[in-house]
């Protein structure tokens, strides 16, 4: 059965596969006849982009979805999240897309038999969002190898970007690190930590995280504008990053303190591309996951 918790669960040609996929948009947005599947998105985080990407992916290959409200479900009433799951599979769910606050929520649903695709698991992986970065990033500079990805800010409390440290280097990227030194991981090796003013000047890639609030206390004492001038992209230091090189953020942002308000948009964002691409991703990663690759299947693609 095939799952999506971790980019551990695809092969390199898998990976490569997904990447291809989705860049190619091989997918009709005008589904034709197939059999009937549905699915359940199981959202016990707030989210806008992974959970409203994944319905449009849903919707755009034909597949139906199982309306659940983590607050008005029998969650509330003390219900585990397996016998969550487990419900659902039983009547008739084909996959579950789950984002938790729990790291590795999902080695709780080893019984199920229908696949999990994660959308998020507590600080600790996000595979669809490293997916989307990673076409993203590829269809900017063809290539992964000897890039140099900068990732800023609170590192040590974003699964976005463990996923992306790890896959990244995998593929032959330089992954360095810049923000508070209290939120970077702690096995994080000293030359791979760089100040904001030389993350800007050396990075092909400048991936931009929020702060984590809701995974540890406060903000860890810096006020909008102090994290924003000793830590964030000011319109100052945009101006001193190399010609080619481009902007991630995952979203939501922090207009004013990760990123200058004007620089949402700027020339050399990619942000508005990267939450596109996420429709793209999760409806080749869905796919994938669920084998519509049968004929009624290829029916429907373009
Ligand atoms: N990037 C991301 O996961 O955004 P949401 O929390 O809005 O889904």
């Amino acid at each position: 059965m095939r799952q999506l918790r971790t980019l551990n669960d695809l092969s390199m040609p898998e990976l490569e596969y997904l990447l291809k996929e989705a860049d190619r948009q091989t997918y009709s947005s005008k589904p034709m006849h197939m059999e009937q599947i549905i699915v359940a998105n199981l959202f016990f985080e707030p989210s806008t982009r992974t959970k409203c990407s994944f319905e449009m992916a849903e919707k755009q290959l034909g597949i139906e979805t199982i309306a659940f409200d983590a607050t008005h479900s029998s969650v509330q009433k003390g219900e585990t999240l397996y016998d969550t799951a487990k419900t659902l599979e039983a009547i008739g769910c084909k996959a579950l897309i789950i984002r938790h606050p729990e790291l590795r929520y999902y080695d709780q649903l080893k019984g199920l038999n229908i696949p999990v695709i994660n959308a998020g698991d507590g600080a600790g992986d996000h595979p669809t969002q490293s997916l989307l970065d990673l076409l993203t990033i590829r269809q900017e500079f063809q290539r992964f190898d000897s890039l140099h990805v900068v990732i800023c800010g609170d590192i040590r409390h974003s699964r976005v970007a463990h996923t992306n440290a790890k896959i990244l280097e995998k593929l032959g990227a330089k992954v360095s690190y810049s923000g508070p030194l209290e939120w970077m991981d702690p096995q994080l090796k000293e030359d791979q930590y760089l100040t904001m003013d030389e993350a800007v000047e050396q990075a092909d890639v400048l991936m931009l995280l929020r702060i984590q609030t809701e995974r540890h206390d406060g903000n860890g004492g810096y006020t909008q504008e102090t994290y924003h001038n000793q830590y964030g992209l000011t319109v100052e230091r945009e101006k001193k990053m190399k010609k080619e090189a481009i902007l991630l953020h995952p979203a939501p942002f922090n207009r004013g303190v990760e990123l200058a308000d004007e620089l949402v948009e700027c020339e050399r964002s990619r942000i508005f591309k990267q939450m596109k691409n996420g429709v793209s991703v999760r409806k080749a990663v869905l796919a994938h996951v669920l084998n519509l690759k049968g004929e009624k299947f290829y029916d429907r693609v373009i």
